[in-house]
């Protein structure tokens, strides 16, 4: 009996026999679309995001580049676009010697970057209860949830007071939080729901700036909430989000504890969560 009984010679020949099956789960190849570097240590980029991608928003994934031996280099990144955006947005630190991002920081357009299938997090609407203001306390690149999160009308809908705070060192790493949030008023989506109810509040530590010290230190001596003419922190009205340094929100975290506030999870909701922007 012949074996060649599923086809011709010429097609079988075409089967490769011994191809791996396809990882469902390996991450796919996006396209770098824009690039903008603010600082020597810090850019955003764009890269194109596949149908199925879905994340709510303030989610972070994990992306990354191949290693040498082809292997994915993969990092936590918080998505930094809304997930109505048709793009992905990131915005990153670039570490002198890191493994990725000493890497990453060279990526121009039309280059390809890793992108894991499987959002995640708790910096998201839905793990906190309702309630007036919401907080959203960073530092550094603890921003890039919030950069996220405030292009999305569904926070909007929900608190009728947005205050974003951003503290940084130096004045320069404040560029990325100051241009989103000052041309968020001229977005077709969100532009209208912005105007007076989103206000971001940054501080500088290393250089002087309008606002001047940590956000641990603002909300203890109360300058925070004199600056902004708001009631000091009310776990009936008030609900916050920290995105930094663990030390910063551990530190941030027990200001809300003191303030009466929970913590959160999506299984949970309460009147904090935190993500650690960086394992530093
Ligand atoms: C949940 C989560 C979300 C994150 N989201 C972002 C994000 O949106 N943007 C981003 O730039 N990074 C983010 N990070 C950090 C990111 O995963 C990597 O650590 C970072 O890209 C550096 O990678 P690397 O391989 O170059 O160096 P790594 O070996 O990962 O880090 C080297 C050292 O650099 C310092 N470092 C790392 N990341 C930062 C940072 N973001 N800011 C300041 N110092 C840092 C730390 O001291 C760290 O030990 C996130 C981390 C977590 C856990
Ligand atoms: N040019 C450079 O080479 C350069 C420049 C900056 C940073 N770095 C390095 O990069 C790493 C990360 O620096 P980064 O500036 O992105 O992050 P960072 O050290 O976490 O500082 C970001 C902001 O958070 C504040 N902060 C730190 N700890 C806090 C806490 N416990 N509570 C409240 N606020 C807190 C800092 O204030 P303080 O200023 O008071 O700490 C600063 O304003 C560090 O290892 C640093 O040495 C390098």
């Amino acid at each position: 009996m012949s074996s060649d009984t599923t086809g011709t010679a010429a097609e079988n020949a075409a089967t490769p026999a011994a191809a791996p099956a396809p990882n469902p789960n390996a991450p796919t190849e996006e396209t770098v679309l824009a690039v903008e570097h603010y600082t020597d240590r810090l850019f955003r980029f764009r890269i194109t995001r596949p149908r199925s991608f879905r994340f709510r928003s303030g989610e972070f994934v994990m992306i990354g580049l191949p290693k040498e031996d082809g292997r994915p280099l993969l990092r936590a990144y918080s998505v930094a676009s809304p997930a109505w955006d048709e793009e992905l947005e990131f915005y990153s630190i670039k570490v002198p010697d890191g493994p990725l991002t000493s890497r990453l920081c060279n990526i121009q357009p039309g280059d390809k970057v890793l992108l894991a299938r499987k959002p995640t997090g708790t910096l998201v609407l839905d793990a906190l209860l309702p309630g007036k203001r919401l907080y959203m306390f960073s530092t550094g690149t603890g921003f890039a949830p919030f950069a996220s999160l405030v292009r999305d009308p569904d926070t909007y809908e929900r608190y009728e007071e947005v205050i974003v705070t951003h503290t940084c060192r130096e004045v320069a790493e404040l560029t990325y939080s100051r241009n989103l949030v000052a041309d968020l008023i001229n977005d077709p989506l969100v532009g209208e729901m912005v105007e007076g109810k989103l206000r971001l509040y940054t501080s500088c530590t290393r250089e002087p700036h309008e606002h001047q010290g940590r956000i641990t230190d603002l909300i203890d001596s109360g300058q925070l909430f004199r600056d902004l003419g708001v009631p000091p922190l009310d776990p009936q009205t008030d609900r916050a989000m920290i995105c930094g340094s663990m030390v910063m929100i551990q530190d941030t975290k027990a200001r809300m504890i003191r303030a009466g506030l929970t913590e959160g999870s999506n299984a949970a909701p309460a009147e904090f969560v935190i993500e650690k922007a960086f394992a530093g």
